[in-house]
């Protein structure tokens, strides 16, 4: 039989995600509405290695919802992937009193949880908490609504910039192995074109797309690079090869980096924290282990890690065609 649980630890881990906080929130509240307790470890595996933690009750996650980046604080633990490390971690959730963990964070964190749970035998729940989007298991990471808007924004704004002054910006955002938040973003913010590590385009091609906007009257071009796009060793080297190319252009770069990253979650971001953190909190007290909860066709649903590992989250390669159509 199934030991019973009465602590559950929660900790988020890898890059942050905005809506972390309302993860952290609704695990907290789930345990006190279920009468246990819980225990929030701080960095992720780091803090589980070390024993740093505190005890969270329904008041220590007062008005975090709306809060980005992540109370618990993040980090990549390197000492984690060392077996001493993992013996360390599990050495100090027993100490604490822990029988299961809630672990919120993207495919690194899933793989630490993966390896922990066939180590040990304290059952672990992962939720997908990333804006890249990357991980199969579920259509939406948590946080990846929320950077689509703030790249958005900030791509409008740059738009603005672009066309009174007839120039092309390069926009890089993130998606180290992902064309995610480049794909979408793009096509809302009607960028000229999008270049996404999944689909390699060719310079030749992305010459041709600019002399065609240029011949089509348009005089201003926003190009949106995925940080992980391989057509070009980066963006600035891009953007040196189209000005050599294309000297008629006035080329600019812009690299929106980690503000990415950080801002008051979404509605969608934080709706789908709170949905997905009950969920953990209550397959675990059902006795489920060692899986990952997702959000699959809007329904709440669980992979398992070796599944959500070694399937891939494929981008709408049709949103290309989408934006070919129409930034003609
Ligand atoms: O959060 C994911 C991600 O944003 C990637 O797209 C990016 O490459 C990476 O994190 C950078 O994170 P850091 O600077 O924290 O290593």
């Amino acid at each position: 039989m199934a030991k019973e649980i009465r602590t559950i630890g929660v900790m988020t881990s890898g890059g942050d995600a905005p809506g972390m906080n309302a993860a952290i929130r609704a695990v907290a509240r789930a345990c006190a509405y279920y009468n246990v307790k819980c225990i929030g470890f701080y960095r992720g595996y780091q803090g589980m290695i070390e024993g740093d933690y505190c005890v969270m009750n329904a008041r220590s996650v007062r008005n975090i919802i709306s809060q980005g980046g992540t109370i618990l604080k993040s980090a990549r633990s390197e000492d984690f992937r060392t077996p001493e490390g993992r013996k360390k971690a599990a050495t100090h959730l027993t100490e604490a009193g822990v029988d299961a963990m809630v672990l919120i964070g993207g495919d690194g964190t899933f793989r630490g949880g993966q390896i922990f749970s066939q180590e040990y035998e304290i059952p672990v729940i992962g939720v997908p908490g990333t804006i890249d989007n990357d991980i199969a298991g579920t259509n939406f990471t948590i946080g990846y609504d929320t950077a689509l808007n703030t790249v958005i924004d900030a791509i409008d704004k740059i738009r603005d910039t672009a066309s009174s002054h007839n120039r092309l910006f390069f926009i890089e955002v993130m998606g180290r192995d992902a064309g995610f938040i480049a794909l979408n973003s793009g096509v809302g913010a009607g960028a000229e074109e999008i270049l996404i590590p999944e689909e390699d385009l060719g310079l030749d091609r992305l010459l041709e797309s600019l002399k065609r906007s240029k011949r089509s009257g348009k005089s201003s071009s926003i190009v949106v690079v995925s940080e992980g796009d391989k057509i070009g060793k980066n963006v600035y080297q891009l953007a040196d090869y189209v000005t050599e190319n294309l000297p008629d252009y006035d080329v600019r770069v812009t690299v929106l980096g980690h503000m990415q990253r950080g801002g008051s979650p979404s509605c969608f971001d934080r709706t789908l924290a709170s949905r997905l953190c009950v969920k953990a909190v209550e397959l675990l007290l059902d006795g489920e282990k060692n899986v990952m909860v997702g959000l699959i066709n809007n329904k709440v649903a669980t992979t398992s890690f070796d599944d959500g590992l070694s399937g891939t989250h494929e981008i709408n390669k049709e949103l290309l065609r989408i934006s070919d159509i129409l930034s003609t």
